[in-house]
């Protein structure tokens, strides 16, 4: 299930509120956002998500997987996910899941990883006999209306609004701009 929205329509609220009543109800609750910096990563999100799950012996042919898993330090190869690499996930969601239902809850989607999206994106089909739930928020993403009307009132590339907006964020901390609002509140 993916919930979208604008700035500030609720999505993280709506997506709290689930991993709570999910918790409360004995679900194994796998929760994490998308990251605007590290949406290169491949299985950055996937990482993030599975980060208390111990792989099964397989993920060792799988170098991306095994990074992703903490099982190796090599650096992961981008590319999109690779048909082997769908199961092996698919798997340790399936042991989790024989042991108590799973909610898998997905902020800020839009800055995910393309192979962690992808993923996600086969769950509906694969585990369909399996007591997961997956929910996912997203917002306006790289592409979205104010970075262009920034670019086209500056006269600039959108690639450029994109850049600055990066440094900004490293410079405050933040991971995008959902953060922005409160960190600029902070330093006033
Ligand atoms: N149902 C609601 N009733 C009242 N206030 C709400 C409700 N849902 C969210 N809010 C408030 O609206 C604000 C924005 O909500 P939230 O951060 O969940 O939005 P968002 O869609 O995740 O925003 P962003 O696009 O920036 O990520 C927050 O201050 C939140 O507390
Ligand atoms: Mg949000």
């Amino acid at each position: 299930m993916v919930a979208t929205g604008g700035l500030g329509a609720g999505k993280t609220a709506l997506l709290t509120t689930t991993r709570e009543l999910a918790a409360r109800r004995g679900c194994t609750v796998l929760a994490a956002r998308g990251s605007y910096l590290e949406r290169e990563l491949p299985f950055g999100l996937v990482s993030r998500l599975f980060v208390c799950v111990r792989p099964g012996e397989e993920v060792q042919h799988l170098p991306r997987i095994a990074a992703a898993l903490g099982q190796s330090d090599t650096l992961a190869e981008p590319g999109p996910v690779t048909l082997p690499e769908l199961p092996v996930l698919h798997r340790a969601l399936a042991r989790m899941a024989a042991e108590r239902p799973v909610a898998i809850v997905v902020d800020d989607a839009q800055w995910a990883d393309q192979p962690s999206l992808q993923w996600l994106s086969t769950l509906p089909h694969r585990i369909e006999h399996l007591p997961v739930f997956a929910l996912a928020g997203s917002g306006a993403g790289e592409g979205c209306k104010m970075n262009r009307e920034i670019a086209d009132a500056l006269f600039v590339q959108l690639r450029t609004v994109e850049i600055h907006l990066t440094k900004v964020y490293r410079k405050l901390g933040i991971d995008g701009r959902d953060q922005l609002a409160p960190a600029l509140r902070l330093v006033g």
